[in-house]
Formats: structure tokens, sequence, C-alpha cells
């Protein structure tokens, strides 16, 4: 039997109750033995709930019970998720958590107690909720070196721009719908401004590279700026818009990045709609892959965090090593990251366009008044440049292409 304490009850920590419940059966016969919730923590009361009874306030119940072996974190934020795990951890304890920002910001700390105390600090719901990415990572593809991996790794912004696009709804009406549905962050913010991707794309490019990469250093730009017109541009050359989180090596330099990208039909991450997640990986030797699947939601995140329980109940007294050092990582200034651009600007001849980026591509106009066209690549600090000389400039936008 193994003893197990849920830290926040909200929606990830109540789905990884039911999961843990509902597949009772067969999570024992996997882990060769009874995984059981001792304790709850939340400050909350639940009454009539299956979880009533098992209710304490106070973390340091399960922090000094040398029965709980393992602990669910499920409380998000960092304050106060960072100093309970720390805690738990130091106790010899393994963690189980779906926190990105407590990952993101303190990782490498963690996973270093971990190993220490010979315990395990798992993430799996912290990136693409219910698809299996992080053990990908840094089990199975531990043989190549990664290239690239870009994802759509924020299921409420993908979910909003496939509304603004199939029903050329508005932004604030889906934002409001995503969250009834209980996909978006209760700060919005988070998720519209790209924040949840950034501290995504950090932990993913941190695992590919070994070293810490720190999101402040990640350009990050959100979907706020997106209108349904530049829906209509992106169609009209057979792309669609997506949200997604880069990380590659160029020339052995780790740059990363978050914005909103034109992807055209055939790119892996085309189809990739709705609240789902898609993260393509490019390995030296194994070439492209593709992970897909529920990256929101309560029971597909709870299905990851369940699984990190039944990895650490089978290793509770083994640390599996995953390789994530303190080091600082640098990352390219995106200045000097190179992309191509699709552009719209008011009132402007095509000769002023291309006295200033050079040769163009021609985008038929949409909007009465309005001058579209893509440019070729560039470093991002170039196009500013550019960018900056047109008088009437609406927008751009990247090319994932
Ligand atoms: N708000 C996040 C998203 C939840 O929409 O992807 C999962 O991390």
């Amino acid at each position: 039997m193994c003893k197990v304490a849920v830290m926040g009850y909200g929606t990830i920590g109540s789905g990884v109750v039911e999961v843990l419940t509902t597949n009772k059966a067969v999570i024992a016969e996997r882990t060769g033995e009874e995984v059981e919730v001792k304790y709850v923590l939340d400050l909350r009361d639940f009454p009539g709930s299956p979880v009533e009874k098992l209710l304490v306030k106070d973390y340091k119940v399960i922090v000094d019970d040398p029965e709980v072996e393992v602990v669910v974190e499920t409380m998000g934020g960092v304050k106060p998720a960072y100093q309970f795990v720390k805690e738990c951890l130091e106790n010899g304890k393994n963690v189980c958590t779906s926190n990105k920002e407590l990952v993101a910001a303190h990782g490498p700390e963690l996973l270093q107690i971990a190993r220490d105390k010979n315990v395990n600090f798992l993430f799996e719901a912290s990136v693409g909720g219910g698809i299996p990415i992080i053990r990908p990572l840094t089990q199975c593809l531990t043989a190549d070196v990664i290239e690239e991996i870009t994802g759509i790794l924020n299921g409420t912004t993908n979910f909003i721009l496939t509304k603004m696009r199939d029903e050329g709804a508005d932004f604030e009406t889906v934002l409001k719908e995503a969250q009834e549905l209980g996909y978006a962050e209760r700060n919005p913010e988070a998720d519209v401004e790209g924040y949840d991707a950034c501290r995504k794309i950090a932990i993913l490019t941190s695992l590919a590279y070994g070293k810490q990469v720190d999101y402040n250093d990640i350009y990050t730009e959100g979907i706020t700026k997106i209108t349904v017109e530049d829906f209509k541009y992106a169609d009209s050359i057979g792309a669609t818009i997506k949200l997604v989180g880069t990380g590659k090596m160029t020339d052995g330099k780790i740059s990363a990045m978050v914005t909103p990208v034109m992807i055209k039909a055939g790119h892996p991450l085309y189809t990739v709609d709705d609240v789902f997640n898609g993260i393509y990986v490019r390995g030296n030797m194994l070439g492209d892959s593709l992970f897909y699947g529920k990256g929101a939601g309560k029971l597909p995140t709870a299905s990851a965090v369940a699984a990190d329980v039944v990895e650490a109940v089978r290793n509770r007294h083994n640390n599996v090593p995953i390789i994530w050092s303190s080091d600082k990582q640098h990352v390219t200034d995106y200045k000097d990251v190179v992309n191509s651009f699709f552009v719209r600007a008011k009132d402007t001849s095509f000769d002023e366009i291309t006295k200033i980026f050079g040769e163009v591509t021609k985008v038929d106009s949409l909007v009465d008044g309005e001058t579209a066209f893509t440019t070729g690549k560039m470093t991002e600090g170039e196009f500013e440049d550019k960018y900056a000389k047109l008088a009437n400039a609406v927008t751009r936008i990247r090319l994932a292409f």
C-alpha cells in the first residue's frame, strides 16, 4: 500500500482523486500495490464530497507524516507551492506536479533535492496537459540531439483562435466560453498574452538542452492583437494562425520564442485545433515527430499527474534521472533570430514597400485601402527597422514557412 496526499482540490486536484479512484484496480495492477489518498490539502471545505474526511488545512500534516510517500501538488502558482513542494522533497517524499510556473522557475533546484534524497520530482502534466511529452524527451529521445521543438502549448488560445477562424467570432466572447469550459487560467492574461506557453517552452527547451532556460529571456507575444481579418488573409494564402512556442538549436546556438505564426496546410501543426495541443519535435536521428492530444482540461491533465503517481510509486526509493542543471542556458537575443513575415499596411504603394523591404511577395488585399505582402527571411532586428519605416503599418505576423 502506498499513501498519497493531494495538495489543492481545484479542477486538476479533484481530477487526480477521480482518476486514482476510478482506475484504482488498474493502477494497483500496474504499481503492484494499492495506491490510497490519505490527505487532501485545501483551505476550503467540501461538504458531502468524497474527500470530506481526508481534508486538512495545514500542509505540515502531510510533510510530517512518514506514511505519505507521494505528494501531488495541484495548487498552481509559485507561492506557496514552492515552499510546500521543497519541504516535501526534503522530507524524502516524491512529488508529482502539474504546476508549470513552479517547474519553470524552480525545476533544477527541486530536481537536485529529489536526487539528493533519492526520490522523484515529476511534472509530466506541466506541459501539454494529458500529452506524454516530458517522459518522451527525458527517457525516449535521450540518444538524439534535439534540433527543434515547436508546440501549440496553450489549449485556451488554440480554442480561441480556432473559433475566431471558423465562426468569425469575437475574441472576448470566445475567451468567456473557454473560461466556462475550465480551460483558461483564472487570470486569462497568462493564456492570451502567451505567458503560459512561455513557461512551457522554457521547460521543454531546458529539458532538450539540459540547462536552465530562464523564461524571462524568451521573447513572448500573445494573441490579443490577432483579428478576424488576419484569419481571412491567412486563409487566402492557404494558412491559418496559431500561437506557438519554439525552442531550437541553430549552428550550436539556442533560441526560444513564443509568438502567433501563420502555418500552411501540410505543416504538422496545421490541423491541431480547438483545445488540443500539438508538439513537433525534430531530432537529428529521429527526424520529425508529433505529440498530439488534449492540452488542458480536468481529466486529461489529471491523467498525466496520475501517471506520474504510478511512476513515483514504482520508483519511490530510487531517483529516475532527469537531466536539467541549474547552469543558465544562453538564449540568442530575439533580434538575431531569423524569420519571415506577413505584413499589412494602409495607404502604402508597392513602390514604397519594395524600397523599404526589397523584393516581397504580394498578397491580394482583403480590406479597402490596404496593401498586404510577405517578406523573405531576415533577422527580427532587420525586420523591426524596416517595419518602423512603414508609416501606416497595420500589423505583422511571422510565417512558419
Ligand atoms: N490554461 C492552460 C491552457 C491550462 O489553456 O493550456 C493547461 O496548462
